[in-house]
């Protein structure tokens, strides 16, 4: 489409301030500001915003939006419990798991496309660091971790990481900065996630400056999306890779490409899996797994509705207690659907900075919607999937929040707790009688493994940082 046909279309999208912006401009800033209109997906824009419409005509007659899902049949989606498994099938699914990753069937994706903002971190979130003795970022435990992997597998092991426009450079400057962390630098592969306009509460979309449209990544789910669009993909599927194992950048106790956890997936013959923790009390903000008219689902908690947080089942146990770690495995073949015919869009009204024609504002209250596509959402297409649920302690400590719960502080006492344990089980002695906090470097164990079996040998381990 020509400018000329955009702008007529613009027009009649309610979205004549864009034209008449453009019209105010000369020299480079013209080119910026009609680059940014050309580059729009009109047909998207058009969705997004009758989306808007509707949403608001709902909120205008007071229902509430999150009581939609009601109508729709919904129950708890069972999972493989902790009590049902047993260690000879946990042995039989670490091998079958150790076997796909060594025949080079399984390859890691990590979403990290988000920022550290809400850490009061002006980077991205994998750079963060939260405290460690040993100086670790996330991205340095999640890296060490695959190399530990790698090296008993005596395989180089695959990554992909989708970064979002505002920490692409950012993120490979970290990577290389630490050398890829012991990992070579042909074994991970960095894509960009999209983005999308944000679009006033009014239905206009925003303005960045005089010359640029406010963007924002299009959500976690955008990942599907960008990966089949990136050389990544046809290189992964000349490797006769068969399975993603997608993993989120927050979470410092994450096993990526958990040998356990594929093996569980290969057992069970479906195409999705993932891995579950019981809710630890009943407003913990994680998506909880459920089934949506039959097929498999994660209901959001931004999305649950009280009755659903709250319900509980004959036992008086929460009833929706399957919690999402955001850790899963696809099968690549479903990936090309996703890519082709888009996830939902969720609305999520945030504070979003604008130009208001003199400079630029950053609001107090939210102001805005970005619209996001959340990675779960792939699971109805998927018709069937398997949940396996793990232990919190030794998987589960995301960091989210700048204090409280799920903030630096608990991750640290997550980890700095769950390394004690792996130790005192070592040297074979209770938690109570070691002395002291003990952080155990990835590249000595994956999952409390190849741990000293004497104090005196713990003492003179260097990958073992004790305070
Ligand atoms: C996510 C899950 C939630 C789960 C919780 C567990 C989704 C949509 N929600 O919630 O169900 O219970 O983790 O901790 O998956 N990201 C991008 N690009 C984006 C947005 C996010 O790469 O545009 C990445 C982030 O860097 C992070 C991950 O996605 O690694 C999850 O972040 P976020 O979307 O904030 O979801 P949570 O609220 O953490």
């Amino acid at each position: 489409m020509s400018i000329v046909e955009v702008k007529i279309e613009l027009s009649k999208l309610g979205q004549a301030h864009l034209v008449s912006q453009l019209e105010k401009l000369q020299g480079s800033e013209y080119q910026d500001l009609e680059s940014d209109i050309l580059h729009l997906d009109l047909n998207l824009i058009s969705e997004l915003l009758a989306q808007v419409e509707s949403n608001s005509s709902l909120n205008n007659s007071g229902e509430d939006l999150k009581s939609d899902s009601i109508r729709d049949e919904v129950a708890p989606h069972p999972f493989n419990s902790q009590a049902e498994q047993s260690s000879q099938s946990h042995a039989k699914w670490s091998e079958l798991g150790q076997e796909a990753l060594s025949e080079g069937k399984v390859g890691a994706l990590l979403v990290a496309g988000g920022q550290g903002s809400r850490l009061g971190f002006d980077g991205p979130k994998g750079a963060y660091r939260f405290d460690l003795d040993s100086g670790a970022s996330l991205f340095q435990l999640h890296a060490q971790r695959i190399l530990n992997l790698g090296q008993r597998l005596g395989k180089e092991l695959p990554w992909a990481i989708m970064t979002s426009p505002q920490n692409h450079d950012e993120t490979i400057e970290h990577f290389e900065q630490h050398d890829y962390f012991g990992l070579s630098s042909d074994q991970i592969v960095f894509f960009q996630q999209g983005v999308l306009p944000a679009i006033s509460q009014d239905g206009k979309i925003i303005l960045a400056s005089a010359s640029r449209i406010q963007t924002a990544p299009d959500g976690n789910g955008g990942c599907f999306k960008a990966f089949h669009q990136s050389e990544v993909f046809h290189q992964w599927q000349k490797l006769g890779i068969e399975h993603l194992y997608i993993f989120s950048v927050d979470n410092c106790l994450v096993r990526p490409l958990d040998p356990r956890f594929i093996g569980f997936y290969l057992d069970n013959k479906k195409s999705s899996a993932s891995t579950v923790v019981k809710k630890a009390y009943p407003a913990e903000r994680v998506g909880i797994f459920a089934l949506k008219n039959q097929l498999p689902t994660v209901i959001e908690y931004s999305e649950l509705n009280d009755e659903q947080i709250n319900a509980t089942n004959s036992q008086g146990d929460l009833l929706y207690d399957g919690g999402n770690m955001a850790i899963h495995l696809i099968d690549m073949k479903i990936l090309q659907e996703a890519a082709t015919a888009p996830l939902a869009y969720h609305q999520a009204h945030k504070k979003i900075s604008f130009w208001n024609g003199s400079e630029l504002v950053h609001p107090s209250e939210p102001n805005a919607i970005k619209f996001e596509q959340f990675m779960f959402d792939i699971f109805p297409r998927c018709q069937s999937m398997a949940l396996l649920e793990v232990e919190r302690t030794e998987h589960f400590a995301p960091i989210k929040n700048a204090e409280g719960n799920d903030s630096p502080q608990s991750a640290k006492f997550l980890l700095l707790n769950l390394h004690k344990k792996w130790l005192a089980k070592a040297l074979n002695i209770n938690e109570s009688n070691l002395d002291g906090q003990y952080e155990i470097s990835p590249l000595l164990s994956y999952q409390g493994e190849n741990l000293p079996s004497t104090l005196d040998e713990v003492k003179t381990t260097p990958l073992i940082f004790r305070s």
